[in-house]
């Protein structure tokens, strides 16, 4: 699974190129973060035990990812 791919797809709508923080993206600036960061992030929003008040849109965003993708799109982000 390319990382890269998975975030032009299904992420860079939101979140821009990573560096830069929208409202769409939930005022959050992903580069800088590592890769567990990420992961750890990612993985609480899909058992609920992350995330503030925009939560549904990525609880909905992290559900639709495979485990490999999860992983993959995490370690793309953290090489930003
Ligand atoms: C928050 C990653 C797609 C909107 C976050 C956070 C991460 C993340 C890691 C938490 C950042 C932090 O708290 O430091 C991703 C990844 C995506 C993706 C990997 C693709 C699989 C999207 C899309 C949208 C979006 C498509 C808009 C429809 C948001 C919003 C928040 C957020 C609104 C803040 C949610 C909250 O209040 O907890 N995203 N995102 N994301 N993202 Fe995404």
């Amino acid at each position: 699974v390319d990382g890269g791919e998975v975030y032009q797809k299904r992420c860079a709508k939101c979140h821009r190129d990573g560096s830069e923080s929208s409202k769409a993206g939930g005022d959050v600036v992903l580069k800088g973060q590592s890769a567990q960061e990420i992961e750890m992030k990612l993985t609480g929003y899909v058992d609920g035990t992350y995330g503030g008040a925009k939560k549904k849109v990525m609880e909905r965003m992290a559900k639709g990812l495979s485990g490999d993708e999860l992983k993959a799109v995490s370690a793309y982000i953290g090489s930003l």
